[in-house]
């Protein structure tokens, strides 16, 4: 094993390495932690809460694609207070940082979720500003400058001494807009991107894959996308830490996230083929900061050299 620091920092929580696992692809951590132990990872973004239970879109909801997946899940997940009293207790056991991601049907559900999780003690609370498989709420305020900062604010009113991270949507003209009100309304990171909105539809049934006719693209395909706006989210709020995702799955993926401006990266999807992605792409970038002769893989946050 080469001698890299792999811990990093994002919004002041240190992480021990800088693979964290997506939300929504790894659900409360139980299945994976048959094949491994979660400890190995630099920290666990769980499933998407909101503030009430929800069952999620009818079937058919995923549907592959080359190179991804289209997602029209819907946001199932049984509720905040079931994940503070049944799934936080189970993460907690593991020496690794617990993420939650919320989305709320309004700011002021967003604000009781962050005092809730704040109280229950997770270290970080991730604000999905951007789903694109609901109604309400999600994407909504991922595309507009005025919402995301209204949204921001109310969850760094509630959230305590937690810091909150803003996810971003890729579904937008110019996601500097998005991240410059995030960061001006006091968020203390950014995750980037969530899912690329796209469409699939059978030609013989003329009907769409999904029942809801459009979901979210992930997967290997949308990594050039992320990393392009990973670099422009940097560039525009210098200086805010920026947990980059999409598409990752070699240590080369994490380390041109990095490069861009990430001070940490998510695995998602590549999850769905290799539980063990996230450890394979930790192993690489480790690998790849030593050949680079790097003392610590912080080293590459930034690193890009534009022409
Ligand atoms: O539909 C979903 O549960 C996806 C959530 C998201 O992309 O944020």
């Amino acid at each position: 094993m080469p001698n890299v620091d792999m811990s990093v920092t994002l919004a002041g929580v240190r992480l021990k390495n800088p693979v964290v696992v997506a939300s929504g692809t790894f659900g409360f951590g139980r299945e994976y932690g048959q094949f491994y132990g979660l400890g190995e990872l630099g920290g666990i973004c769980a499933k998407g809460l909101t503030l009430h239970p929800r069952e999620g879109n009818p079937a058919p909801r995923i549907a592959e694609t080359p190179m991804g997946i289209l997602n029209s899940v819907g946001l199932q997940n049984p509720g905040v207070d079931a994940f503070i009293e049944e799934e936080l207790p189970f993460l907690r056991q593991f020496d690794t940082k617990v993420i939650a991601n919320i989305s709320g049907n309004t700011p002021e559900e967003y604000g009781i979720m962050c005092e809730k999780l704040a109280g229950a003690g997770v270290d970080l609370i991730e604000v999905n500003i951007s789903c694109p498989n609901v109604k309400a709420g999600g994407l909504a305020y991922g595309t507009r400058p005025e919402l995301a900062a209204e949204v921001t604010k109310v969850a760094k009113a509630h959230a305590g001494p937690v810091p909150v991270m803003v996810k971003l949507s890729p579904n937008v003209t110019d996601v500097t807009e998005i991240a410059k009100a995030a960061a001006g309304a006091g968020a203390d990171a950014l995750s980037l991107i969530n899912t690329i909105r796209g469409m699939r539809i059978d030609v013989n049934t003329r009907r769409p894959i999904l029942k809801m006719n459009t979901g979210g693209l992930s997967g290997p395909a949308v990594l050039p996308v992320a990393v392009r706006m990973v670099w422009e989210a940097a560039c525009a709020v210098p200086g805010l830490p920026i947990l980059g995702m999409g598409g990752v799955s070699k240590g080369e993926d994490a380390a041109q996230m990095m490069l861009a401006g990430a001070s940490a990266v998510a695995v998602g999807t590549a999850l769905f083929a290799d539980p063990y992605a996230p450890l394979k792409v930790r192993d690489e970038l480790a690998a790849l900061a030593g050949r680079q002769g790097l003392a610590r893989v912080s080293e590459l946050t930034g690193g890009v050299k534009p022409w």
